[in-house]
């Protein structure tokens, strides 16, 4: 998500974290910052915006020193302004720090700081960790911070340093990435390699609940309590590029495999301690108004309409709503009944595409309040509506939507089921049984990126063919479109996703050995008719491939491939069975030599009609 980059030796700090911060611009932030230890005291430059506003406040006032932290904010709590950004300082301004994750507890953590006297100056979750820092410095700052870390619940990457102990930076790291470059004399922080490359390419990988002091003369690792950890330097081979994509060969991949920790990001704080509910934190939206709602109006477009069709299924499944599912495009021209009880949802990883952000102004004219599902924290979808939930994605850069579809779906699961609770619909029992599985969640995609080979063997076998179609039923049929919308974009193929029922009513007249039928047939109510429909392609010499649950002993007798994924509940299941295909979409796209993360005529978000 954000950019750290930290640097203490020899050389003009500021300069090297800029570079740094510079190397990390193609991921996207929306404010800049530099904390610098001066011989005054810290110092510290931020801005909002691009870095070339952060470079001209620093041509304006200019930082000098041997030892800083900087940083580029992707905004989750509190909008992307100067306040918010980073670095944060305590109260006395001799911490600064800097911060990647989420802390899940930092609101009864302010609340109760704020109580001991700290004054806080930003909206943010991670404000919270330098006051902690403050309250616990009694001389040695490493002890300082694992102290702080040891209150905070969630996910970070930190670098603090003091003027008070001006030779070193501390950082600490939990589920987000941190590493360390060695150098002669000096010593580099980052959240990702690129950002040190230039100066070194030995580093070393903090691990999750490590810290690490970094000074001139070496580095020091410890576990949380405080015993000293061996850790030897590992050599990156990659080249600049290749360690912007993580190693991975495009970002479309990289983004793909991010999503068991994209999902987790979903989910965290939102579960009430209890287990039987979740907090969204919507500020426009009460629960007096959730009872008195009748309708639920989603729109959305592309990869994003999809998900708002999954959270159609899910709305019904967990309420006794009405809900309605638009293309933002078609919404905003037909003449859509609604009033003060109807719920506007939109769905929309920029929080830009011009069609949403038209239907969402439309439906506040005729007085809906509106729910948003928003990726990028203070886009203008994210501003006009009442009430958001954000997906905590981190920035998507490859064209074609991946980790932002399974975010959206868990937004829109937490959604259902919050509404469920709130109108009484979802008993405190079955809450919790759906909050274990969507917490098991991250483990089972894991293990669905583990069909990747298998995948790719598959995709090799039918990347020649001309057209496909994509089957699924119930919470499983937008999950088909999205299938054939990956295959289409980034592979050029023609695909239609199709509810597997409505085969026999035309589309099976152009099944034959040529055509690919992706099947999705993971484990529900409505199996037996699922085989069915797969048997009709069978009997007209379709090729299928399906998707099933790990140890269905059916499917390999009437499929000529299947790719197998874990059981979970059907409610959630389209969040396991997409992997496979977005797998396959990419293995088929690259096996025809095509611009995976730059797919022709396409752009990542759609700002105009
Ligand atoms: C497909 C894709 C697009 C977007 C659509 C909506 O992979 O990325 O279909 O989903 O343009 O964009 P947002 O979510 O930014 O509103």
């Amino acid at each position: 998500m954000c950019g750290i980059v930290g640097y203490i030796g020899h050389r003009d700090a500021c300069e090297v974290i800029m570079k740094g911060l510079c190397r990390l611009e193609y991921r996207g932030y929306d404010s800049a910052g530099i904390a610098m230890i001066e011989p005054g005291g810290i110092a510290v430059r931020k801005r909002e915006g691009k870095l070339s506003g952060l470079a001209e406040l620093l041509e304006e006032s200019p930082l000098r020193g041997h030892c800083g932290i900087g940083h580029t904010r992707w905004a989750t709590h509190g909008e992307p302004d100067t306040p918010n950004s980073h670095p944060h300082t305590d109260c006395s301004g001799h911490i600064a720090l800097v911060h990647n994750g989420i802390i899940e507890n930092y609101l009864s953590l302010r609340m109760a700081l704020i109580e001991e006297g700290h004054t806080f100056t930003s909206k943010t979750d991670s404000e919270v960790l330098v006051h902690l820092v403050e309250k616990y410095y009694q001389g040695n700052l490493l002890d300082a911070v694992k102290r702080a870390v040891a209150s905070a619940e969630g996910a970070y990457a930190i670098a603090v340093i003091s003027d008070r102990t001006p030779d070193e930076i501390v950082v600490a790291r939990k589920a987000s990435p941190l590493v360390i470059g060695v150098g002669e004399g000096e010593g580099f922080i980052a959240s990702d390699v690129p950002a040190i490359l230039e100066y070194t390419n030995r580093v070393l990988y903090l691990n999750d609940n490590e810290l690490a002091r970094v000074t001139r003369d070496g580095i020091a690792i410890y576990d949380l309590s405080l015993k000293p950890l061996a850790r030897e330097p590992v050599t990156i081979e990659w080249t600049l590029e290749q360690a912007e994509k993580g190693g991975y060969e495009t970002f479309m991949l990289k983004e793909i495999y991010e999503q068991p920790s994209s999902f987790q990001d979903v989910l965290r704080g939102r579960i009430l301690p209890g287990r039987d509910g979740v907090t969204l934190a919507m500020k426009g939206i009460d629960d007096a108004f959730i009872r008195s709602l009748e309708k639920v109006s989603i729109i959305s477009c592309g990869t994003a309409c999809y998900a708002g069709m999954g959270g159609r299924y899910l709305l019904e499944h967990f309420t006794d709503l009405a809900v309605e599912v638009d293309y933002s495009s078609e919404f905003r021209y037909r003449c859509p009944k609604l009033d003060r009880n109807t719920l506007v949802m939109t769905v929309s990883q920029s929080g830009e595409t011009a069609d949403t952000i038209a239907s969402l102004r439309m439906a506040r004219e005729k007085g809906c309040k509106i729910v948003s599902v928003v990726n990028v924290v203070g886009s203008t979808i994210d501003r006009e509506s009442d009430g958001v939930i954000h997906t905590h994605a981190g920035p998507e850069i490859g064209v074609a939507s991946t980790k932002a579809y399974t975010a959206q779906l868990g937004a829109l699961v937490l959604f259902a089921l919050h509404v469920g609770r709130v109108r009484g619909q979802v008993t405190p029992a079955d809450a919790r049984a759906i909050i274990e599985e969507l917490e098991s969640l991250p483990g089972k995609i894991d293990r669905a990126l583990a069909t990747e080979g298998a995948v790719r063997s598959i995709a090799q076998k039918h990347f020649r063919v001309k057209s496909a179609f994509y089957l699924g039923r119930g919470f499983n049929y937008p999950n088909a479109l999205e299938g054939a919308l990956k295959l289409k974009e980034i592979s050029y193929l023609h695909a239609e996703g199709y509810p597997a029922g409505e085969m026999k009513h035309g589309p099976n007249a152009l099944i034959d050995r040529d055509f690919l039928v992706v099947c999705i047939c993971t484990r529900s109510v409505r199996y037996d008719k699922m085989i069915s429909n797969i048997k009709e392609v069978e009997a007209r010499g379709g090729r299928i491939v399906a998707v099933g649950t790990e140890g269905d002993p059916n499917l390999k007798d009437i499929a000529g491939d299947v790719i197998y994924v874990p059981e979970t509940m059907e409610e959630l299941s389209p969040i396991v069975n997409v992997i496979p295909l977005q797998l396959f979409a990419y293995h088929i796209a690259r096996l025809r030599g095509c611009d995976i993360d730059k797919p022709r005529n396409l752009a990542k978000s759609v700002t105009v009609e």
